[in-house]
């Protein structure tokens, strides 16, 4: 099996990083393929917590070279302070490799960003206002900078002041911040002598890696329902974290791909505007936000949460090719009385066949709920698919008989080892 994609099936948050450190031990190579530090990807090992945005989660192992793919977004200064972060607790980032192709982040993007989700008032997306949105549109637009251009200095020296110089132009007419040219120039000649080590041709080192017959394990950041042409638009994020973005993300060509893992988390959460049939207001979705410690990696932000939506799992399987489901924070649902999961949805008393191509439709549906009585007790200490309590194996085989995919992971607490693996 050369090659296994891992990416998320709702609107991000679902535990990619721990079921993907938990691969990463039969892999060779990491790589993320899309996103930037907008992600925010949590691993606990023991008493370690570790909070990734940019540098791959299968950091944790020796024998893993972590890519950040041509696909990702990179913000160089959230870079070193992780790999600085990363390399006091005694990680090593040495192996680290980032793609010659990959977009650069500078702070104008960030200004961009601030902009567009001031003038948006009411109707702002929520984003992480880390500039990706303006660093994919730059990208698009070819006006970019890439990793590679650092490779020759001068040329990186003088691309940097034309784009800043413009930009500074750009933001005085909108009325942003002031850009301090000088300032930036300088700061990021520096950054670029300090990413140079870093800059490979990631392509060519995958290929060489799928040759010599090694397993590579592709990363996806956010998910399926903040993919920019699948996700519930204008709500989502500037990229494809779907799984054909993987490809296009890493140069890594479809036929290589043969496992798809998507992870679901046993209820859903989104962070940010838009759209959420199943969403839960109120005392029990206090609850699960408290239990579940629904809080953002990244941006601190209180995730919205709601039920397991298998509306949405089951495009999310189409749309994927998944070939398998993780099933997340189970444990989390622990102590509920009865636990719902979505399998229709209804507009004007009329059932819908699938997942809307309309996001306000999305937004009108009623969902219609099979109700599961909880089990009551812990899960946390179970390692076996035939120790989970009656009732929560329910809740995995109707996820099964209602996606068509079987779950092959179901994950019981935040540890790595904290997780039933269905052989
Ligand atoms: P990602 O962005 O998809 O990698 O997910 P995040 O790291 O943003 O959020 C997932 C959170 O749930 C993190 O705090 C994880 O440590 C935690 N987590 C992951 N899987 C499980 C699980 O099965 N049970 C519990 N209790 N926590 C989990
Ligand atoms: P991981 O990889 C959850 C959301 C933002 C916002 C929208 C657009 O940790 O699952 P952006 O800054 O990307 O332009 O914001 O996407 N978002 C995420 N939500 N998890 C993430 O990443 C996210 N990355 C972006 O909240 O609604
Ligand atoms: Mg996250």
């Amino acid at each position: 099996m050369p090659v296994t994609v891992v990416v998320g099936t709702q609107w991000g948050d679902e535990g990619k990083a721990k079921i993907i450190d938990l691969l990463a031990h039969s892999h060779h190579i990491v790589a993320r393929y899309q996103g930037g530090h907008n992600a925010g990807h949590t691993v606990v090992l023991g008493d370690q917590r570790y909070a990734l945005q940019l540098v791959p989660s299968g950091v944790f192992y020796d024998h893993v070279t972590p890519i950040i793919g041509n696909g990702v977004v990179v913000d160089l200064p959230t870079l070193f302070t992780e790999i600085d972060g990363l390399e006091s607790r005694g990680v090593s980032c040495a192996r680290l490799k980032v793609s010659s192709l990959a977009h650069l982040i500078f702070p104008w993007h960030q200004s961009h960003d601030a902009l567009s989700e001031s003038a948006l008032g009411n109707n702002k997306i929520g984003t992480t206002l880390k500039g990706i949105g303006p660093a994919y549109a730059d990208k698009a637009r070819r006006v970019g900078i890439r990793a590679g251009d650092v490779r020759d200095p001068k040329r990186f020296c003088n691309l940097v002041r034309e784009r800043a110089l413009t930009e500074q132009r750009v933001l005085d007419s909108l009325g942003g911040e002031k850009l301090d040219v000088d300032v930036i120039v300088q700061r990021f000649v520096e950054l670029g002598e300090r990413v140079l080590p870093y800059v490979a041709d990631t392509v060519n080192i995958l290929h060489d890696a799928l040759d010599k017959g090694e397993q590579v394990l592709l990363e996806g950041a956010q998910a399926t329902f903040l993919d920019i042409d699948h996700g519930t638009y204008p709500f989502v994020t500037s990229s494809n974290p779907t799984a054909g973005g993987a490809c296009s993300g890493s140069g890594v060509g479809p036929r290589d791909i043969t496992r798809i893992v998507g992870i679901a988390k046993a209820y859903t959460t989104r962070v940010g505007s838009g759209p959420f049939p199943t969403e839960l207001i109120g005392e029990l979705g206090n609850r699960i936000v408290d239990i579940g410690h629904e809080f953002g990696t990244v941006t601190g932000r209180r995730r919205r949460p709601g039920w397991l939506d298998l509306v949405m799992l089951r495009h999310a399987a189409r749309l994927n090719s998944l070939t398998e489901i993780a099933l997340t924070k189970l444990d989390i649902l622990d102590m509920f009385e009865t636990v719902r999961v979505c399998v229709g949805y209804e507009v004007d008393g009329k059932k819908l066949s699938g997942y809307p191509d309309n996001p306000e439709l999305l937004g009108a549906v009623i969902p219609k709920y099979a109700d599961l009585t909880g089990w009551k007790t812990s899960v946390r200490e179970v390692r076996t698919f035939a120790d989970l309590p009656v009732q929560a194996r329910a809740l995995v085989e109707l996820v099964e008989q209602n996606v068509g995919v079987p779950v092959t992971m179901i994950g019981v607490g935040p540890e790595r080892n904290e997780c039933v693996v269905r052989s």
